[in-house]
């Protein structure tokens, strides 16, 4: 498996790990008193999901930049 299908497996399952957060985050509200680190459960893997999806976003383009060069 090549390093850009590593990046899009990373991004896939970090995208549970965040949606699993958000989840625990909201039944935390429930609660009389939640813990204020549930609060910052979710911040690991978004900081994570923003590095790993600008990676994916410029793909494509950094992909094509490099073909093109190589035609020059
Ligand atoms: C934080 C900023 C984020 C950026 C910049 C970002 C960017 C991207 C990009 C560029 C792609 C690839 C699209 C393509 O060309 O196919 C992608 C795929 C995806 N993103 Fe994100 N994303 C972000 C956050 C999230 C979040 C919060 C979730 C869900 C909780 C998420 C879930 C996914 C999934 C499931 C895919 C498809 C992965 C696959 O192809 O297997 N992303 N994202």
């Amino acid at each position: 498996m090549n390093w850009n299908k590593w990046i899009r497996e990373i991004h896939r399952w970090l995208s549970i790990a965040f949606t699993v957060a958000v989840i625990v985050n909201i039944v935390a509200l429930g609660r009389e008193a939640p813990p204020v680190w549930v609060s910052f459960l979710a911040l690991p893997p978004l900081a994570l999901l923003l590095f790993t999806g600008l990676y994916l976003f410029v793909l494509p383009y950094s992909t094509r930049w490099r073909a093109g060069r190589r035609a020059d």
